[in-house]
Order: C-alpha cells, then sequence, then structure tokens
C-alpha cells in the first residue's frame, strides 16, 4: 500500500477500505508516514468526508493503535458516558451515583480537566481523603460490590488519537465530523465501554454552534458505535448558558449533592434524568424511557440516590460527612457579589466567557501543569429568561485574593440585559 495513492484516492471523493484505514492509523502511530503526508490526507477527509463505515474502520483502528481496558471481570453491562465538554456540566458527579443506584454498573475512568474547571477526578478530590490511585482490582471488586468506582487514567488509551489531534489542531481539520466523532467513540470503547450515551452540546460556547451540525456528530457517534457492536445513544443539549449555578470544583460538588436530593436546578435536574435515563435502558434495567426515569425520579425522592453518593466517597476514602455539612468542602477566603447595574430581563449569558472568568480565578488550568485552586468559582444567581432589578446579585465570586475587578468586568461583559424575555429549550433533541 502507498500513502501517496491514498490521499489521491481521498482527495477525488472516493472511500478507502478497511486495510487501507489500518495501513494509515498504523504507520502513522509507528512514525512511519511523515506529517506532510497525514496533513494531506487530514484535509481531503475534511472536505470530502467519509462513510459511516470509513469512520468505523477508523474508530476501531485507534482502538487498535495502544491498550484497551477489559471489564469484562465486573457484571453486567458497562455503560459510560461522555459530554463534548460544557460550563460548569457537573452531570458525571450526579449521573453516576444516580444510576449505579438503581443497578447500573458504572467503571468510570476519569481524567482531569484543562480549562474553565477540572474534570471530574478534579472536583471528587475536593472532598477531603478521596483518591483515585487504587489498583485495577480493586477498582473491579468495588463496581461489583456498589456498581461504582471512579479511577484515574493509567493504561496508554488510543495513542493514534494523541498523535493525530496534534497534527489536526494545527493544520485547521479539527471541524471534521467523522475525526471528531472517531477521536471520541474510540477512546470510549477503548475504555471498555459496552455501551455509550453521548451529550452532544450546542449553542455559543460549544464548538458544534448549530444544531444541525450537532445532531449530524451525534448521528454520526450513534451510527458508529452500531457498527462497532457497541448500542450508543445521543442527546442534542443546549449551551447558551452554562449548566445550573455553580461553577469551580468544590461549589460543583456542592451542587451535585443538592442535585442528588431533589434540590438541585431545574437545568442539570433535567438533563441528568434524560441521560440517565438512556443509560437504564442501555444497561438493560428497564425497557423504555419512561420507566427508566420513573425509577431515578424514585431514588432521588427516596434518598437512595445520595446514599449511593455517600456509599462512593467512603469506598475511596473520602469523608461522606460533606454530604451533610457542606461547610467541610473547601472554601474561599473571599466572596464577592457582582451587582446588576440595570433592570429588565436576562437576554444573554454567554457560558464561554463565564467559564474564561472561573479559569482566571484559579478553578482551571490553563496548561496542563498548572496547580488549580478547588475552592474559587462563581454562583450563578440569574438565568437566561429571569427578570433582574437593578442592584440584584447576578453572580457571587468565591476567590482567595481580594481585589477581583478583572473577574467583576468578565462576569459583567458575559451577560446582556434587555427588555424582551427570552426563553431556551435544554433538551433540543434525542437520537436513538
Ligand atoms: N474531542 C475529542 O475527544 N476529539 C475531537 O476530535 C474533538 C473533541
Ligand atoms: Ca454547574
Amino acid at each position: 500500500m502507498r500513502m501517496d495513492s491514498i490521499i489521491e484516492k481521498k482527495r477525488d471523493g472516493l472511500s478507502l477500505s478497511e486495510e487501507e484505514i489500518a495501513y494509515i492509523v498504523t504507520n502513522y502511530t509507528n512514525d512511519m508516514i511523515p506529517d506532510y503526508q497525514m496533513s494531506a490526507l487530514l484535509m481531503a477527509i475534511y472536505f470530502q468526508g467519509m462513510t459511516i463505515e470509513e469512520s468505523a474502520s477508523l474508530t476501531t483502528a485507534m482502538v487498535e493503535s495502544g491498550d484497551t481496558v477489559d471489564l469484562s471481570a465486573i457484571d453486567g453491562i458497562k455503560v459510560d458516558k461522555h459530554s463534548t465538554g460544557g460550563v460548569g456540566d457537573t452531570t458525571t458527579l450526579t449521573l453516576a451515583p444516580l444510576v449505579a443506584s438503581v443497578g447500573v454498573s458504572v467503571a468510570k475512568m476519569s481524567g482531569r480537566g484543562l480549562g474553565h474547571t477540572g474534570g471530574t477526578l478534579d472536583k471528587l478530590e475536593a472532598i477531603e481523603g478521596f483518591h483515585i490511585e487504587i489498583s485495577n482490582e480493586e477498582f473491579v471488586n468495588l463496581v461489583n460490590k456498589n456498581h461504582l468506582a471512579v479511577i484515574g487514567q493509567s493504561a496508554q488509551l488510543v495513542p493514534a488519537d494523541k498523535k493525530i489531534y496534534s497534527l489536526r489542531d494545527v493544520t485547521a481539520t479539527v471541524n471534521s465530523i467523522p475525526l471528531i466523532a472517531s477521536s471520541i467513540m474510540s477512546k470510549k470503547i477503548a475504555s471498555g465501554a459496552d455501551a455509550i450515551v453521548l451529550d452532544v452540546k450546542t449553542g455559543a460556547g460549544a464548538f458544534m454552534q448549530e444544531a444541525s451540525e450537532a445532531e449530524e456528530l451525534a448521528k454520526t457517534m450513534v451510527e458508529i458505535g452500531k457498527n462497532v457492536g457497541r448500542d450508543t445513544l445521543a442527546v442534542i443539549s443546549n449551551m447558551d448558558q452554562p449548566l445550573g449555578y455553580a461553577i469551580g470544583n468544590a461549589l460543583e460538588v456542592q451542587e451535585a449533592i443538592d442535585t442528588l436530593k431533589g434540590q438541585g436546578p431545574d437545568d442539570l435536574t433535567e438533563l441528568t434524568l434524560v441521560l440517565g435515563s438512556q443509560m437504564v435502558v442501555l444497561a438493560k434495567k428497564a425497557n423504555t424511557m419512561a420507566e427508566a426515569r420513573a425509577m431515578l425520579e424514585e431514588n432521588i425522592k427516596n434518598g437512595r440516590a445520595i446514599e449511593m453518593f455517600k456509599t462512593f466517597v467512603e469506598a475511596q476514602g473520602g469523608d461522606s460527612k460533606i454530604v451533610d455539612d457542606p461547610s467541610l468542602l473547601p472554601r474561599a477566603n473571599f466572596q464577592h457579589e457582582v451587582k446588576s447595574e440595570r433592570s429588565g430581563y436576562i437576554t444573554k449569558l454567554i457560558a464561554d466567557k463565564v467559564g474564561k472568568a472561573v479559569l482566571l480565578l484559579g478553578a482551571g488550568r490553563q496548561d496542563k501543569d498548572s496547580v488549580i485552586d478547588l475552592s474559587v468559582g462563581a454562583i450563578l444567581h440569574k438565568k437566561l429568561g429571569d427578570s433582574v432589578t437593578k442592584g440584584d446579585t447576578l453572580f457571587t465570586i468565591h476567590s482567595n485574593v481580594e481585589n477581583n475587578d478583572e473577574i467583576v468586568t468578565m462576569l459583567l461583559e458575559s451577560i446582556e440585559i434587555g427588555q424582551n424575555k427570552v426563553s431556551d429549550t435544554l433538551i433540543i433533541k434525542t437520537i436513538e
């Protein structure tokens, strides 16, 4: 096989065979294909696209480029969830214990975050004593016993994706649906998921800004899943504004606890129930979404969901007293209220800008070596469509420095107040 003729084929809009795709991925990962040829191929894919069969072959070849996690020692169907990234997105912290409470096995492999707030691991480390350095054996035992455990990524998963993504990043080829879809699906499959639930974000701040693009990405991933024997469902959700009210690691842990007790924000609760229902159906613990949702709602009401969170935290060394006494979570030294300078309705609340302000407070990593401050962040007091009167509090900043002028300016720039009440739809569509 020759790389130049493969590039030519894709340039001319023809489909590549499974063997050709495997050849490309293996040899590029092993440094046998140079960056200039791979760049040309990626650009050809960017313009010509890929069929579902090609995308599925690409996904499989990427999975096979490195280690895969074997979860076969865990009973039942392992369902994983992936979100394409949201500001203040606390759904892993709410979903995992909630679905585990109805008997779904959640063997969660998590990473540290880059950007506005930490990843799930960082957030969990806001709980005193909680640790993710457990052996694979302990991980398997905990999931079999409690239905839920979280471990840090140790295996060398999908090295092909790391290498290809770095090249895409500097060749203007990130934004290609088959490349994004195979990148995301390969990582979930290599982590051992039998079935996958996807939360594809759209709107300002999401990288699929148009709902139609988000839908195409979701459909592509669902079809790849079918092709490679992993049942996949997806939700297209709106990220025109941050999810919930809390942004920042310890603040989000608190928000997740409230939600598991049935006292969380409406949007976070709704997204958790929709994604959770899909997970329960994929795990074959319910036959319909309605049945699954009723089971989840019941466990929030009867306290089993928050009990599962306590069990999970204790099993990994954490202090579960934070559930009843949130003052035990890390707290910032200063709280600063940001007041509205005018009256009207919130017409815009740009998630991206709020995320950047929180990053600057120290809640997220600017680069992979940054040390994050788990206590800082922001609490929103108003959401899209809410009415405001001049002098109302829009945000509370939780900070460890006294002067927060720059953050105040950024937060005020994230909000627009007008005279018309706008509404937004959280769940745009579900894809099955
Ligand atoms: N996230 C991924 O994991 N891969 C992409 O290609 C884009 C976003
Ligand atoms: Ca939140």
